[in-house]
């Protein structure tokens, strides 16, 4: 066994650093394809020698290539320091599964970690030892196109899925080669730019911060998540990257985390425009001091930090704890003993898009899925003919996102999925338009299929890259040629059902007055046109709730639902008409709230009843409900439980998620549903950042959503 401390010893001042170094594949002498690489090797000021030095690699994609760079890196380096490959395998590798903000609202733990676990089987045998993921940042901001990499606004359903995804992916790491450690990201509150554009400054109170922004990341580490990554923006005024408080502050100091932490790309070298560091040697005096471990993709490092413990402005030691966290990992991982881990051809052709994990895509999909409106035209029946309108009808890019691992080949398309269940002389295909451009011969065509059927199918949406990373958008309406398209086949008359297919919450107000049922599909992944036509046709029946806001115009943005009431609420009973705080020109209320989302079936919710009035900080509080499912349709509901604090030291959210269960109800079938509060699910931080409960009275709220729901009062003596 490999003694790190040992081997830290027989390092020398340019191996320590170079482990500290993380590069992209194509310069590493073992990778497929180098391309041109003097360029960038110039450009970053790093040469051929320092690349036998390095400690991770970022983005290898295939066994082939990870063990051929890793074989090459064996034999050239001096020790016999294995490489990390790290990649971001966030929703999926080869498989993909519908995006995180879909995820999200699949409401399903289970599922959501059996998703990261087939993930990290397909990656694990590519050679990849390290996840980018799982991305936790909750945001309220659908403009900024990073939403759909998490799950959403609410911290403690973030924090839940933090810990499913970072459960599956690393589940027994070190005893097993088809997991991955996971890295969660972007430490910290990357998910609150300023106006939703990218990168930009985020400036929250303390208080702000640890409510609601650093829960989820917590959770994953609590979960055992190996690796943190800094985030892009400012945190009050200090990027996070060099932000000493946050990192050696929060994350070392009081949470205890002692794994790597890496910059996010380019980061390092970023402190420079953002205007905290001078030249590259300040920049890696700033992050090495705040704690970051491993920079990524810039030189900073590389270049200056011998230079930095010379002139003594940098402790050797510093150092050293780096190099040590980076040397644990990989000997967790088991690479000293074998260097290539779980990699194998043979294996990927095994693991990779497997029956079995087509299955779970498309069964995750189907949860993902939500039904926004239904005016009596969900489910079809299979009989009629039908019309497959808009730009998504045929679109294999409906993996969303950061699925670069998914092929295009692989991926159903809606059509494909509505072609089992409708004969081809049953079903017309034209899509009337492209996402953000058309021709009127387009539409003409469109419009002239549409007429021959009975019912119409309208595929629209954001391409990929409307969303993501950089992707931010002012406006967030579907582009005006597809509301044009659905507004016309609207003027036809017959049932329109419009199905959406993006990454973020979009003003869908034109859409639900043009259509007499809306699906939000969001980006389904590679089953995507499977699931989607279970749900068509009812085979599966629609559980999902949202897990953001979808908002009713942008200038509510941001918008969520565990929001403050104001010293002058406008629902107030004796509020007067004008100096309430509200909209003059729109609701103060989403389109569709957080936890919303139809089902085929209908469920009614009786009256609460609680085991007590009243609760002392070591009892418990049972609160009971009965669901019934009305309908004629066997169905699954979400039941939700919110609290409200009525008077704390510091104001408390009107509504705030404590808890949930899924049920399964046969048509007719009541189930007696029980909760219980305790007196942990009532703490909250302080002025002082202490995190405690206080007596007084709380309102407790079960329902359907985050609207809709019945309530009770009780009290904590
Ligand atoms: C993203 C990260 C990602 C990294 C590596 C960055 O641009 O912000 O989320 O993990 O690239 O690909």
């Amino acid at each position: 066994m490999t003694d790190v401390n040992q081997l830290l010893q027989q390092m020398t001042i340019e191996e320590k650093v170079g482990q500290l170094v993380q590069l992209a594949t194509p310069f590493f002498k073992g990778a497929t394809d180098r391309g041109e690489i003097t360029g960038p090797m110039v450009q970053m000021n790093i040469s051929e020698n320092d690349i036998p030095l390095t400690g991770s690699v970022l983005g290898a994609s295939g066994a082939k290539e990870t063990m051929n760079i890793q074989k090459v890196h064996m034999e050239e380096n001096r020790l016999g320091i294995p490489l990390l490959f790290m990649s971001d395998i966030v929703h999926g590798f080869k498989t993909i599964f519908p995006v995180p903000l879909a995820i999200g609202c699949s409401w399903d733990l289970e599922l959501a970690e059996k998703s990261a676990s087939i993930a990290a089987k397909e990656a694990a045998a590519a050679g990849v030892h390290v996840t980018f993921a799982p991305m936790v940042d909750l945001s309220r901001e659908p403009r900024w196109g990073r939403v759909m990499e998490s799950t959403g606004e609410d911290p403690h359903l973030n924090s839940e899925f933090a810990r499913s995804f970072v459960r599956g992916f690393q589940g027994d790491l070190e005893n097993d080669d088809s997991k991955v450690a996971a890295c969660v990201k972007h430490f910290a509150a990357y998910g609150a730019p300023e106006a939703g554009r990218d990168y930009n400054t985020v400036d929250m109170s303390e208080w702000q911060l640890r409510e609601n922004y650093l829960p989820a990341y917590k959770a994953a580490l609590d979960e055992g998540c190996e690796m943190v990554m800094t985030a892009f923006n400012i945190l009050n005024g200090i990027p996070s990257t060099g932000n000493e408080a946050l990192m050696r502050g929060i994350l070392r100091g009081e949470w205890k985390f002692d794994g790597p932490l890496v910059s996010d790309w380019g980061a390092v070298k970023e402190l420079i425009p953002h205007g905290v560091a001078e030249d590259a040697k300040q920049a890696a005096e700033k992050a090495m001091k705040a704690g970051v471990d491993i920079e990524m993709m810039t030189a900073c490092y590389t270049n200056h930090i011998q230079e930095l413990i010379k002139e003594e402005t940098l402790q050797e030691s510093i150092v050293d704890e780096a190099v040590l966290r980076i040397l644990r990992l990989k000997k967790k991982l088991g690479l000293f003993e074998n260097p290539y881990r779980g990699a194998s051809e043979a294996k990927e052709t095994e693991a990779i898009l497997t029956d079995e994990n087509r299955e779970a895509a498309r069964e995750l999909a189907g949860k993902s899925i939500v039904l926004l409106k239904n005016d009596n035209v969900l489910p079809l029946d299979g009989r009629q003919k039908t019309a497959l309108i808009g730009p998504f009808s045929t679109s294999t890019d409906i993996l969303g996102p950061w699925s670069w691992g998914g092929s295009p080949e692989d991926t159903i398309t809606v059509d494909k999925g509505l072609s089992n269940y409708l004969d081809s002389d049953q079903l017309f295909i034209s899509e009337g338009c492209g996402i953000e451009q058309g021709t009127d011969e387009q539409l003409q065509a469109a419009l002239e299929q549409a007429e021959n059927a009975e019912v119409i199918v309208v595929a629209l949406g954001e391409h990929s890259d409307m969303s993501g990373e950089a992707g931010s958008r002012a406006d967030i309406r579907i582009p005006e040629v597809q509301l044009n398209l659905l507004k016309r086949v609207k003027e036809l008359g017959k049932p329109v059902v419009g199905v959406l297919f993006n990454g973020r919450p979009l003003d869908l107000r034109e859409v639900t007055a043009n259509a007499d049922a809306v699906i939000e599909a969001w980006y389904p992944g590679t089953e995507g046109g499977n699931a989607l036509a279970d749900i068509l046709f009812g085979i599966v029946n629609p559980s999902a709730k949202l897990t953001m806001s979808m908002p009713y115009a942008v200038g509510q943005v941001p918008i969520y639902y565990n929001r403050y009431n104001t010293g002058r609420p406008k629902d107030a009973p004796d509020a007067p008409e004008r100096f309430v705080s509200q909209y003059l020109d729109i609701p103060n209320e989403p389109l569709y709230p957080f936890g919303y989302g139809l089902s085929y079936s209908q469920f009614e919710y009786g009256e609460l009843t609680l085991s007590s009035d009243q609760m002392t900080q070591d009892e418990q509080l049972s609160v009971t409900s009965t669901i019934t499912n009305t309908g004629s349709t066997a169905g699954e509901e979400i039941v939700q439980l919110y609290i409200r604090d009525l008077a704390g030291e510091v104001v408390r959210p009107l509504k705030e998620l404590k808890d949930f269960k899924r049920l399964h109800l046969e048509p007719g079938e009541s189930q007696e549903v029980v909760f219980h509060i305790e007196e942990s699910q009532l703490r909250y931080y302080h002025a002082n950042m202490e995190h405690k409960s206080d007596r007084g009275e709380f309102e407790v709220f079960v329902g359907t959503n985050s609207r809709d729901n019945k309530a009770k009062k009780f009290r904590l003596k």
